[in-house]
């Protein structure tokens, strides 16, 4: 019964395979603590203070230190797509359903706000005191400022993200 044999060995086959492919799965390590919502306010708060030492370090000149923050903003940004997965609201998140509505644009802001960080990094790292100023200025409005935009009634930020208040 050369086909059942056939059969019978594919068979412990798959197994073995379904069994290593449910032991990797297993395997992957917990990303963040698993209260999104807390984890992605960390990473905000981070940002947040990241760019009162960008705007500091401006007054003072002290150019080159910018960079570790620009740096910080840079990675924090790259984490920002994951830290908001589909419809992850709570009494306690700002966060608003149209992030999911317009879910591209959240996207690309997060990328601009990456790319914007790594300009402003290495203009700092690279000591040129006057492309840094000229990055540094204008940097919230130009990369936080797309998802956290003053409204008229100054309290809420938009077009699609609650108050950073
Ligand atoms: C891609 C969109 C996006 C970008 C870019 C962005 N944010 Fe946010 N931010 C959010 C959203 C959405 C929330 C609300 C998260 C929640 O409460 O679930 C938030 C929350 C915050 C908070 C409040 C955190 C808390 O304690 O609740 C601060 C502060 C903040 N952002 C600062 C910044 C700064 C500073 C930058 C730029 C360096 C920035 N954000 C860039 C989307 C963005």
């Amino acid at each position: 019964m050369r086909v059942g044999r056939v059969i019978c060995r594919s068979a412990v086959t798959l197994g073995v395979l379904t069994a290593t492919i449910i032991g990797l799965v297993d395997a992957q390590p917990q990303i963040g603590t698993g209260d999104v919502v807390a984890d992605r306010q960390r990473l905000m708060k981070l940002n947040g203070a990241s760019l009162g030492d960008i705007n500091a370090k401006l007054k003072a000149g002290q150019i080159e230190a910018i960079a570790v923050n620009a740096e910080t903003i840079a990675l924090n940004a790259r984490h920002i797509p994951t830290l908001f997965p589909p419809g992850s609201l709570s009494d306690k998140s700002k966060a608003q359903p149209a992030i999911w509505e317009k879910w591209a644009d959240f996207q690309a802001n997060a990328r601009n706000l990456e790319a914007q960080a790594e300009k402003l990094r290495d203009a700092a790292r690279s000591k040129d005191a006057a492309a840094t100023e000229a990055l540094a200025i204008d940097f919230g409005k130009q990369t936080c400022g797309k998802c956290h935009t003053p409204q008229a009634d100054g309290k809420t930020f938009g077009p699609l993200f609650r108050s950073l208040m």
